[in-house]
């Protein structure tokens, strides 16, 4: 898959369906040839490279008016050269000098691609799944080696990058600038698509048209954050979700991130991505090294879906890992939405009994069961059992959850402290604070120093003996506040600018502990809903709660930007009590499950307060998801209507080979005798004939005429109700089952 003209230095990285070029340049810096659709591999290319005398222009070599860094398009660019464009790395030198000019020196193919440590990254299982390229640079003043490392894969469209930097010099270096990737496109006539929004209205689809400048989308909040994913993609202005050119770049990291893609003025267009060089800054001492996250970028010329799909498939097998990767995951309930903090066993146990009943396989204690934590003024840091609410502790509640037939998951919030604690009385200085200056909180809480090892270690021991003790399957892991006044008192100086990166290490190790220690457990990561969801976490949490807004209709939307990136088996997504926690809405039984079975199902309300009617309805969705939820979690997924530009959001799960499928459709607002409507459906086989049934509706049909016509849809409000019961409300949905005949 990777192929090496010697004598022009071109590195060719092809898998039949996507090409991915750069080529040495004679100053020995790295520079861009192509990225796309496949290439032929016998071209050297090196005609693509385009620069030009142009005045104003900082030429490389005296007597030479031509070869600008400016003007040439780059792989890996340094700082400080004839290129004023934002470089991928800076690093200063003993002299005060932040120069960075690196030159290669050769490169190695190795067969798969290696682990990163303390990092995630995305892997393979057999031999021949993916290759992958170093390359050695060097900046022989600095004394410092730049290793980039590619790697493309044989069945996903998609390059993994970063790089390793080792000071070969005698004294310390500082890295401002680690960039995971950098890529400078040949033109920029691209739309851009980030995924942004806040708390409870997280990965809102937002597209931006790229001019000259800089367009980024970053975090400073210590994580990924509910305002901007570290994604971002590249469309076509006619690329649609079925068609046209979309590039996709992710990085697999949860921290503070930079995402950006910057035009100059010759409608070049650079994208970079990586640590947010902002408050970052690495004091590497000779002889150690700094490795960058990976980045993944993708590419299709099946539009926006086809981007998805293959982010979707590599997460889900080659990034997401162990025991639960490919396992059917359980149906939960949890009980944060139906009590918050007040609750007593006898309560938790008649909820659980429903559950049960129900033929609900997992049932979630959420906040408030520890120390002494009523309310959210206390308790943080002390993981024992409350014993005025668990007289039996957490033994004793898993046991009778047990002998129920339920599994039994429990809530943490590792990595926070509340000052009303036994963990802070014995440990002030565990929190993350700058000396002598107030420190803020967030939900009365402060964050602990995971840069800290032995903090890491005092947490880990707590969580250790009650998951030891107790029969948990799965914990919900939260996260609720962003880190301020970062400093940590363990550092000297000059390595304040690593404690935002040490940080997240230490989330990574604690994550990496438990799981070694624990390999069954199942973990679904939480930062107030989706604070915090993002590819890095799914290396270590194969689900995530994707927001706090549980309201079927805003999560249309939520799940549907969610799932520009990530696989719907990773979607923590639950049928919640109305109206609404969040936004008060009344919405229909049946559209909270439908939107819901799209992702890792469950239920957040106290079935105990439901009419008999609803219960039996909450029986047939369980069994329902049961017995299709490898469908969802494995099918390919397609974004048919989006809710962010119509009254409606359709989406569908067919399987791989187009056997079968489903397909939900959601009207937002009723509308009174509206058109006659049609979906056209993807992935099915145009040969074959299907049966459509919804829940008025049942025909049957080619799947020809399904993707080109369309399916008809039983939509209330435009008169084809076959029965004409329906009457038109708001925020009805319908779920068609889609099968070969
Ligand atoms: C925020 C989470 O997103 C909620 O689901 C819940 O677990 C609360 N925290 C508990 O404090």
């Amino acid at each position: 898959m990777i192929t090496v003209s010697e004598q022009e230095k071109v590195f060719h990285l092809n898998n039949g369906r996507i090409s991915y070029i750069f080529y040495v340049m004679e100053s020995g810096q790295l520079g861009h040839l192509y990225f796309g659709k496949a290439l032929n591999r016998d071209a050297d290319y090196l005609h693509m490279v385009e620069t030009a005398y142009r005045p104003m222009s900082t030429y490389m070599t005296e007597g030479d008016m031509y070869h600008s860094y400016e003007h040439l398009r780059q792989e890996y660019p340094g700082f400080g050269t004839s290129d004023y464009r934002y470089p991928a790395v800076e690093v200063s030198g003993p002299d005060g000098s932040s120069l960075v000019k690196p030159q290669y020196q050769g490169f190695r193919i190795l067969e798969g691609k290696k682990p990163l440590p303390g990092l995630p990254a995305t892997y393979v299982e057999e031999p021949g799944e993916a290759s992958t390229v170093e390359i050695s640079m060097r900046d022989d003043w600095l004394g410092l080696a730049l290793i980039l490392s590619y790697t493309i894969f044989r069945d996903f469209d998609a390059v993994a990058r970063s790089v390793r930097f080792v000071n070969h010099s005698k004294t310390p270096l500082f890295i401002g600038r680690a960039m995971s990737m950098s890529v400078d496109f040949a033109d920029a006539d691209y739309e851009s698509v980030q995924l942004s929004g806040a708390w409870a209205r997280e990965r809102y689809v937002q597209v931006r048209s790229l001019g000259p400048g800089v367009t980024s989308v970053s975090s400073m909040r210590g994580h990924s954050s509910h305002h901007h994913n570290p994604f971002l993609a590249l469309k076509r202005k006619n690329t649609t979700e079925q068609s046209g050119e979309a590039y996709g770049f992710s990085l697999l990291y949860s921290g503070n991130f930079l995402a950006q893609a910057e035009v100059d003025n010759y409608n070049v267009l650079r994208v970079t991505m990586g640590i947010n060089p902002f408050g970052f800054r690495w004091k590497l001492e000779p002889g150690a090294e700094f490795v960058t996250p990976e980045a993944v970028t993708v590419y299709s010329e099946e539009g926006l879906n086809g981007m998805s799909r293959q982010f979707h498939r590599l997460y889900r097998t080659r990034l997401a890992r162990g025991f639960w990767r490919d396992r059917e995951r359980p149906v939960l309930i949890n009980n944060w939405e139906a009590t918050n903090f007040t609750y007593t066993e006898e309560d938790l146990l008649r909820f659980a009994k429903t559950a049960a009943e129900c033929g609900i396989e997992l049932f979630v204690l959420d906040d408030g069961w520890f120390g002494n934590r009523n309310d959210d003024m206390s308790g943080l840091g002390d993981w024992t059992a409350n014993r005025q609410k668990l007289p039996h502790g957490i033994e004793g509640l898993a046991e009778k959850i047990g002998a129920m037939g339920m599994k039994f998951g429990l809530w943490f919030e590792p990595e926070m402290v509340n000052r009303d604690s036994d963990l802070f009385r014995a440990h002030p200085d565990y929190i993350i604070q700058t000396p002598g200056r107030s420190v803020s909180h967030g939900r009365n809480q402060f964050v602990l120093d995971f840069s800290r090892r032995e903090v890491v270690d005092a947490i880990y021991v707590q969580l250790y003996e009650i998951l030891s003790k107790a029969r948990i399957s799965y914990i919900k892991w939260d996260m609720n506040r962003s880190i301020s006044e970062c400093y940590s008192a363990a550092y000297p100086p000059e390595r304040q600018g690593e404690i935002y990166h040490r940080y997240i290490l230490g989330v990574y190790e604690l994550h990496e502990r438990l799981i070694t220690a624990f390999p069954k457990l199942l973990i679904e990561s939480c930062s107030s809903g989706g604070g915090r969801f993002d590819a890095g976490m799914l290396y270590y949490a194969p689900q995530g709660w994707v927001s706090d807004d549980s309201d079927a209709i805003e999560r249309t939307k939520i799940q549907y930007g969610t799932s520009y990136v990530y696989p719907l088996s990773c979607m923590g997504a639950h049928v919640s009590a109305c109206p609404n926690d969040q936004v008060g809405r009344i919405t229909p039984f049946e559209t909270r499950a439908n939107v819901a079975f799209t992702g890792a199902f469950g239920y957040e309300l106290d079935l105990n307060r439901l009419s008999e009617e609803e219960i039996a309805l909450v029986k047939r969705q369980v069994e329902f998801y049961k017995k299709n939820r490898s469908l969802f979690a494995k099918g390919d997924f397609y974004r048919l209507i989006s809710p962010f530009e119509e009254n409606f959001a359709a989406w569908e799960a067919a399987e791989p080979d187009g056997q079968r499928a489903f397909v939900t459709v959601t009207r937002i607002l009723s509308e009174v005798n509206g058109p006659y409507r049609r979906l056209r459906l993807c992935g099915l086989c145009p040969d074959r004939k299907y049966r459509i049934r919804g829940k008025y509706l049942s025909y049957e049909a080619y799947g020809d005429e399904l993707m080109q016509f369309g399916m008809r849809l039983e939509d209330k409000s435009s008169g084809q109700v076959i029965d004409g019961s329906g009457h038109c409300e708001d925020f009805c949905s319908d779920l068609y089952e889609i099968t070969a005949v």
